[in-house]
């Protein structure tokens, strides 16, 4: 027998729209569909996982597996093509479909606003980079929680403010590919000011929705306790995890990185100051949250010189060393049960949903059509065991959605990576239940998580 999980704890699934939707010619242009066709990344997006044509037959595999909450995200760009101005009645339906078809078979929705697929004539005009695109999410979450606000119960602002800003604008690796850490944490206000806004339209139109941003946080840990590294993991710490938190939680930017970007004349934090904070902006971030949603993967160890960078030690690809996953990431479920300690010490939120966790192994169906993922089991067993120990250790936690429902696109990666708990032959569309799938299935069933034959990921 495994080891029980909680009364109210809730199990379920997450996926993004740019990931799975596919149908890109039946909504506008995003800056996802520009960088990967401008950058010659495969060019997966126009089909992806082909979910907006196969939707009865998604949701009814959720059904299966019987999750009980599903997170998905809206496409701004099939609702409004150019990011404002007249809705689009199709795509408007779609989620209500989709909404309509979790309801019926007892899935709680929680939608995400924003998972990085900004309509492309916003960003012709500035994008994240200038101040109106506040005003036009904000509209875009009016026009949302105004059609769906009446069936959704969760709604998470943004997805991982940290990657859009500082991959999509400092590394210039993710859409829309800029290059300059000045425009990035310009990027990254906006995106949190944008928050508040948007918290401020769901309540006012729906006062009984619960509001939730999903940040990615990267724990941090010494290389070694040489006093350079120990300043580096706090820069790191700083750079990766408080500089989204502390404003969310009322703390506005953190003193330490606040001097740090001043004084390299990156970027003036100060309300009124040089840069696009106005006054007022961090009350307006700092709009109660009923829900942190944690994304989780893994965690890093910073040593001097690395203070701004996550680039992961083991490079991405199949067969990864014994203890990683596909991208290269470290297993790490301890992490995860330290982190939720300290958000609570810290930050001691309503409540946390970890919003995505999950891994990415190649595992294939063999002859008789199985796919014996027990490495993508051992995962979501050793972290699912993690976060209830912190929940009964006093941390609120009240659940934790998979990512991910399907294998889908993974951004620059393509189909490379795998992160499903059900298979997708993207040739066919075909879908296969994995043995984790299954496993989540019972977990769910029988209220335990159920022992994992064979070796542990995380061994
Ligand atoms: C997160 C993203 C999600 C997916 C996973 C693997 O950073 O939110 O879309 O790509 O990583």
């Amino acid at each position: 027998m495994g080891r029980s999980i909680p009364d109210g704890f809730v199990l379920g699934a997450a996926t993004s729209a740019f990931q799975i939707e596919g149908a890109a010619d039946r909504r506008g242009e995003t800056i996802w569909d520009r960088f990967i066709r401008v950058r010659g990344l495969p060019d997966t997006g126009l089909v992806a996982c082909d979910h907006v044509d196969r939707l009865d037959e998604d949701l009814d595999l959720m059904a299966e597996l019987g999750l009980q909450a599903y997170r998905f995200s809206v496409a701004w760009a099939r609702v409004l093509p150019e990011g404002h101005g007249r809705p689009d009645a199709a795509g408007l339906g779609f989620y209500d479909r989709l909404v309509d078809g979790l309801l019926e078979r007892g899935i709680v929705p929680w939608l995400t606003l924003y998972h990085w697929d900004l309509p492309q004539a916003l960003d012709d005009v500035g994008g994240w980079r200038v101040r109106d695109t506040v005003g036009r999410f904000t509209d875009y979450a009016a026009l949302m929680v105004g059609r769906l606000g009446d069936r959704v119960p969760n709604w998470i602002t943004h997805n991982e403010p940290w990657v859009a800003s500082m991959l999509g604008h400092r590394d210039g690796v993710f859409a829309p590919g800029g290059t300059d850490m000045g425009e990035a944490l310009t990027v990254a206000h906006h995106l949190l000011v944008s928050h508040g806004t948007a918290a401020q339209a769901i309540r006012a139109a729906a006062p009984a929705a619960r509001v939730a941003a999903a940040i990615d946080c990267r724990p941090a840990v010494p290389a070694t306790d040489r006093e350079e590294d120990v300043v580096a993991t706090r820069h790191f710490d700083g750079f990766r995890n408080r500089w989204f938190l502390d404003p969310l939680f009322g703390h506005g930017y953190p003193d330490d990185m606040v001097d740090a970007y001043r004084t390299a004349g990156r970027f003036d934090a100060r309300p009124g100051g040089d840069g696009p904070v106005r006054d007022g902006d961090l009350d307006l971030i700092a709009q109660p949250l009923d829900v942190l949603g944690l994304n989780y993967y893994t965690g890093i160890r910073i040593s001097a010189g690395r203070e701004e960078d996550e680039t992961p030690d083991v490079a991405p690809g199949p067969n990864p060393p014994e203890g990683h996953t596909e991208m290269g990431w470290p297993v790490q479920p301890d992490v995860l049960h330290g982190f939720l300690l300290r958000l609570q010490r810290d930050y001691a939120p309503a409540s946390i949903m970890i919003t995505e966790n999950g891994a990415s192994f190649s595992d294939g169906p063999d002859a008789e059509g199985r796919v014996h993922d027990v490495r993508r089991t051992a995962y979501l067993h050793d972290h699912l065991a993690a976060a209830i120990d912190a929940r009964e250790a006093g941390v609120p936690v009240e659940g934790h959605l998979t990512w991910s429902l399907l294998d889908n696109l993974e951004w620059t990666q393509g189909f490379a990576q795998r992160f499903g708990v059900i298979h997708v032959d993207h040739t066919t569309q075909r879908r296969t239940v994995k043995d984790s799938g299954w496993w989540l299935r019972d977990a769910i069933a029988s209220r335990t998580l159920p022992d994992v034959p064979g070796p542990s990921a995380g061994a």
